[in-house]
């Protein structure tokens, strides 16, 4: 049975007074029940007053990067280990925002994947296709790739702890959604396409849906059958609407 995991990207929103507010709201809510897990990640100057603000809550956090070296002269660079060392359980990796502004390669996205493994982190490896793509038929090609280059540099075995999320680049901050439908396709093709290397890897690895994800939409996308719960971007910085997407997965 896979558990739902509900993760807010913050990006790079927020100062210490909204985010004491917007945790105090989301760890005080009752919607966190069993069989969800709750993450928030914030931007990394921020990691250590979010850890101290969940000490007591059942709320985890994560990162939306990290370096792939484990140290050494990479001015401005955070490692996976520096990570671990302030209890980060998530670290969210290849982001479309950052494929595209930082030009991260899948080469690059992989060798971050397995720092994170290393360091007991969890990757939570984001995928999607652009519009022009999907327009062109390519959507399965273009996600595919993405996750065999992985795949390919850190061994199936890697993913046992992972986590994948399905971000259609059109749906990201766009208030455009992917239907139920459509996402629920795509997350079946990557179940399908991690069964081609291991089967109970497959059945087992949590497969999330990210893209203008809101208290409206999260509980027809949640309910379909390969959807394991929500990476959240703009919805996740309005506490309300954080905790009714929370309650969606059931
Ligand atoms: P959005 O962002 O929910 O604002 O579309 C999702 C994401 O970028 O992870």
């Amino acid at each position: 049975m896979r558990q739902y995991l509900i993760i807010g990207n913050w990006k790079m929103n927020g100062n210490l007074a909204e985010n004491e507010q917007l945790l105090n709201t989301i760890s005080s809510s009752h919607a966190l029940a069993e069989g969800c897990e709750v993450v928030v990640c914030p931007p990394s100057i921020y990691i250590p007053h979010v850890r101290q603000q969940l000490l007591q809550s059942k709320v985890k956090y994560g990162a939306q990067n990290v370096n792939e070296h484990i140290n050494g002269a990479y001015t401005g660079e955070t490692s996976a280990t520096m990570l671990h060392d302030l209890g980060c359980s998530y670290v969210l990796l290849g982001h479309s925002e950052r494929r595209s502004l930082n030009h991260e390669s899948d080469e690059q996205i992989a060798g971050k994947f397995a720092a994170a493994v290393q360091a007991n982190i969890k990757p939570v490896l984001c995928v999607g296709e652009t519009l022009a793509q999907r327009q062109g038929d390519e959507t399965f090609l273009v996600i595919a790739e993405q996750i065999k280059k992985v795949v390919e540099q850190v061994g199936i075995q890697a993913f046992e702890h992972a986590v994948i999320a399905y971000e259609p680049v059109w749906a990201i901050g766009t208030g455009e959604t992917a239907t139920p439908e459509q996402a629920q396709e795509i997350h079946n093709l990557i179940r399908r396409q991690l069964a081609e290397f291991d089967v109970n890897i497959a059945s087992n690895i949590l497969i999330i849906y990210g893209g203008s994800v809101n208290s409206n939409n999260a509980r027809t996308l949640f309910s379909q059958p390969d959807i394991d719960g929500g990476l959240v971007g703009g919805a996740s910085l309005n506490a309300d609407v954080f905790i009714n997407i929370c309650k969606a997965y059931n």
